[in-house]
């Protein structure tokens, strides 16, 4: 297992990329279940999640390969193949993306149902609700989710639970509709970009959908989907955390790529923190000159302060000059960084799905690790500007979904390295 060694105390300066975003891609690939025909999709970072995702397709009957240059080229070779078997979608909750294509293009899917996971309870009813509304027959059996599509027909679906609308909830409705008869209507859809971007491939395919990047999404079902090339966007939290660095480390950082239209609460919270943030030819620069301010961040679904950004945002509020406040409503459990943030020492103090942040004046590198993707680069961030070294244990979660991270800190100027102590990553290594 690879640990990230890093002595802190640099501020970043210079240029650094952003990939292909996680979460737009993975939807995407299992999209590729519905087309008639190859599909290219361009960008695709090179992630362990997204190795899983195509290895959940090629059990699926796809062929499904890497390219040069971050292309993936997809084609379904084999359409009775149904099963997503409990050995890949243990490693990766994503895979349940490809429950809705499966039940739109060959009317019967049988997908492991997903298990626990560290940043707290994900349930999976809405999905289920979702296309139980559509008419698909569901039945758990043996831990898999047997499912019947024989029968569905556009209907209208509502997609809210307590705690807002369902990211790949809506991916897999909408993956489901828009091969089904009829006209069907979401309602409380889920805005994130990825979700649009996954709408938007749809439609380069031929599906029909309107309204998309709102919550109100009319498909109207259409006989076959051709194969497309597609770019997928950049990598809004990548970019996210890579702010979050400059502004950790008083650096001035330009990030090519990044879209800041996609980013308006987080770049509001960092303008609320003192830091300067610029929208620049490239993309966007990020400097920050004075000590941090404390500010309040809540979470919430897009267009609101994005979840999977409030470990880095903690992170950074530790060095700030006052307390701040970081409330978590997505996921209310996903604080598996504070403990180890305090190992570096920070103050923080847990109320419920609120941490209360009182800002030092440094942290203090040292060994820590998460099981949490998010979590992990937030010690991350916290290491290049804690003093003195910190070790971050069990690498292998930040590369689920950030690509080369090391490499791109270090162009940055930070002194960051990978070390291997050559104990194998578990093979059910969680999501
Ligand atoms: C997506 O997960 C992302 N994953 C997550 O990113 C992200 O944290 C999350 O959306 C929220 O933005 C992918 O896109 C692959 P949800 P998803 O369904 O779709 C509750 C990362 O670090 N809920 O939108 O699984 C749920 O418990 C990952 O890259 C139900 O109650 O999240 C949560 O409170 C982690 N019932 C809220 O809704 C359901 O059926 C939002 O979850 C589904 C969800």
């Amino acid at each position: 297992m690879d640990k990230l060694v890093i002595e802190g105390g640099v501020p970043l300066r210079g240029e650094v990329d952003v990939s292909g975003a996680k979460n737009a891609v993975l939807p995407i690939l299992a999209a590729t279940i519905l087309a008639d025909g190859p599909c290219t999709l361009e960008g695709v970072p090179d992630l362990r999640d997204i190795d899983t995702m195509l290895r959940i397709l090629r059990e699926l009957g796809l062929d499904a390969e890497r390219g040069p240059g971050g292309t993936v080229v997809t084609e379904v070779r084999d359409p009775t193949q149904c099963r997503a078997p409990y050995e890949l979608v243990k490693t990766m909750r994503a895979s349940i993306c490809v429950l809705g294509p499966l039940l739109g293009r060959r009317h019967r899917a049988e997908v492991s149902f997903p298990g626990g996971c560290v940043i707290g309870p994900r349930p999976i009813d809405l999905h289920m609700a979702g296309l139980e509304a559509l008419g698909a027959e569901l039945r758990l059996e043996g831990g898999y989710i047997l499912a019947d599509g024989h029968r569905m027909s556009g209907r209208e679906v509502y997609l809210g639970g307590a705690y807002g609308p369902t990211v790949t909830g809506t991916a897999n409705v909408l993956m489901a509709a828009v091969l089904t008869p009829g006209t069907t209507v979401i309602e409380y859809a889920a805005c994130e970009p990825e979700v649009t971007d996954l709408a938007r491939f749809l439609c380069a395919m031929g599906a029909r959908i309107e309204g998309i990047g709102s919550p109100h999404l009319v498909v109207t079902g259409v006989d076959r989907l051709r194969g497309t090339r597609w770019r997928v966007i950049a990598d809004r939290i990548e970019a996210g955390t890579f702010m979050t660095a400059a502004a950790i480390t008083h650096g001035d950082v330009t990030i090519r790529g990044a879209d800041l239209a996609q980013m308006t609460a987080v770049v509001a919270a960092l303008r609320r923190m003192g830091v300067e943030v610029d929208r620049c030819p490239e993309g966007v620069r990020v400097r920050s000159l004075d000590r941090i301010h404390p500010t309040d961040i809540v979470t919430m679904p897009y267009p609101g302060f994005p979840t999977d950004l409030q470990a880095q945002f903690m992170a950074t509020l530790c060095i700030a000059d006052g307390n701040s406040f970081v409330t978590e409503k997505i996921y209310p459990e996903r604080f598996i960084h504070v403990a180890e943030l305090q190992r570096m020492r920070a103050r923080i103090r847990k109320e419920g799905p609120t941490a209360i942040v009182e800002g030092v004046d440094f942290l203090s590198g040292a060994p820590v690790m998460a099981s949490d993707l998010r979590a992990s680069a937030a010690l991350v961030v916290a290491g290049l500007a804690a003093h003195g070294t910190t070790t971050v244990d069990r690498v292998y979660h930040i590369d689920r979904g950030y690509e080369r991270i090391e490499e791109k800190l270090e162009g940055l100027g930070a002194r960051i390295r990978r070390v291997s102590d050559r104990v194998a990553v578990p093979a059910d290594a969680e999501a």
